[in-house]
């Protein structure tokens, strides 16, 4: 797969010139890093299909680099090429989550061949994923858990109620449940409980007689029988009241609704998965939810943790974000805007960080995203105080405090050598030079 793009990460400088040269001309872009922080600001910028990482460098090493990357969510393959006497390493390095390795020294052919062999494994592994996985993205244990029961339960028609805060992808996750059961060729009908006025909630559901009430001048189906076949989403579950709870009972009891006004029952074969980002057991506590109907919808539940309980989801869901809006292939974010976006709490949850890349997207025009495009809110959010992810690692070694400091660090790390430093920082020479001038950092 030619036009592939591959990053090498190794400290020694004459083995990444002569390795970058032989894959650049089996006609890949190759971009170099000379440790694992330098790659990992070069990650947080750019997508690659393949890395090419050393074991031994100074700071962050291989494996420590291998560590953040797939706590973070990077699922980009991994080929360890490591030196003498790194074997077991290595094998630890497989176990993190590296896909391959060679020693050094390596035969030309032999790489050529093998990273072609990674380069291909990918696409088929990542289109299988993302069919399986309904759109729902994220690698974190949280997210993985999700998709697992996902799976387990889509097939049976259980009753699943999923809860969670608001944006955490409750309506993602009950339409992923129903594409992926023997109902995906039926209706998926989406209600929000919470939008109707009490009388006509019910009415909506479960449909009315000619005559049911003032208004009501003729017959008329509800939602559950628009669903026959398919799975029906109460959303806001929480919100609905006693009457329309006791009906709910009813059609997941006995399978068959009457509809408002009428006498005969009509049997429904609806799936239903309930919604709420309510604690039910609360509102069931204080007597506002029937605990038979309770017990009833929480045969299986799903709990979407909130984006800032899984931070390691944020950079491919940014990524995601680039791919669905089509941004130029690899605009992406600068670190430091990475950096934010991860630190942030999030309280609107995904929906808000989509939200957030679009007002970003749009101010960077086709430029990449930096700090500056980002919400004030977001800006802000380095108050919102220490983290512990992946990146804390590294982030001692490295505290960095905003992008002067990151500039100013790097310049002292290399030397005052601008060509190295803008690769660590991930940002052109040119950017650089101009934003040595902008803070008044002379070289
Ligand atoms: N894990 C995820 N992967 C991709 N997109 C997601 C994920 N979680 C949420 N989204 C996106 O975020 C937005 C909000 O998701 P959704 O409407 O499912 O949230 P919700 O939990 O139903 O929120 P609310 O309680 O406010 O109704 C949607 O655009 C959805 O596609
Ligand atoms: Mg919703």
């Amino acid at each position: 797969m030619s036009g592939s793009r591959l990053l090498i990460v190794d400290d020694d400088r004459t083995f990444r010139l002569s390795t970058a040269a032989l894959l650049r001309q089996d006609g890949h872009e190759v971009a170099e890093a000379p440790d694992g922080q330098a790659a990992i600001e070069t990650l947080a910028q750019e997508r690659f299909d393949l890395i090419l990482l050393d074991l031994r460098m100074p700071g962050l090493d291989g494996i420590g680099l291998v560590e953040v990357l797939r706590k973070w969510g990077h699922d980009t393959p991994i080929l360890i090429i490591s030196g003498y006497g790194t074997v077991d390493t290595a094998v630890d390095a497989l176990h993190t989550g590296a896909d391959d390795f060679l020693t050094k020294p390596v035969e030309p052919d032999v790489l050529s061949a093998r990273v072609e062999e990674l380069l291909e494994r990918r696409p088929t592994r990542s289109k299988e994923t993302e069919a399986r996985r309904g759109g729902i993205i994220g690698r974190s244990p949280a997210i993985r858990s999700v998709l697992e029961i996902v799976e387990r339960v889509a097939p049976t028609d259980a009753t699943v109620l999923i809860t969670g805060e608001t944006g955490t992808g409750k309506e993602l996750v009950a339409r992923a449940i129903h594409d992926q059961s023997e109902r995906a060729g039926g209706p998926f009908v989406a209600v929000n409980c919470a939008s109707l006025a009490e009388g006509l909630l019910e009415s909506e559901l479960f449909g009315h007689t000619k005559g049911a009430f003032t208004g009501a001048v003729r017959q008329r189906k509800g939602l559950f029988e628009a669903g026959q076949g398919g799975t029906i989403l109460l959303d806001e579950i929480g919100d609905v009241s006693a009457a329309v709870q006791h009906r709910l009972l009813r059609v997941l009891q006995e399978r068959e609704l009457t509809p408002v006004g009428a006498v005969r029952p009509v049997s429904v074969d609806v799936r239903v998965v309930a919604a709420t980002n309510k604690d039910l057991r609360v509102e069931m506590e204080a007597g506002r939810f029937r605990d038979d109907l309770y017990y009833r919808l929480n045969v299986v539940r799903i709990e979407l943790p909130p984006l800032r309980a899984r931070k390691e989801d944020i950079p491919l869901l940014v990524e995601a974000f680039h791919d669905r809006v089509g941004r130029r292939p690899h605009a992406g974010c600068s670190p430091m805007a990475m950096r934010l976006l991860q630190a942030h709490t999030w309280p609107g949850n995904v929906r808000e960080l989509f939200a957030a890349l679009k007002s970003a997207h749009i101010r960077a025009g086709d430029r990449r995203i930096e700090a500056q495009h980002l919400p004030e809110e977001v800006r802000d959010s380095r108050a919102d105080g220490p983290e512990s992810d992946g990146s804390e690692r590294y982030r001692r070694s490295e505290p960095v405090e905003d992008e002067r400091t990151a500039i100013e660090n790097a310049l002292a790390r290399y030397g005052g050598t601008r060509t190295d430093a803008a690769r660590a920082l991930g940002m052109s020479r040119t950017t650089l030079w101009r934003k040595m001038k902008e803070y008044g950092i002379d070289g």
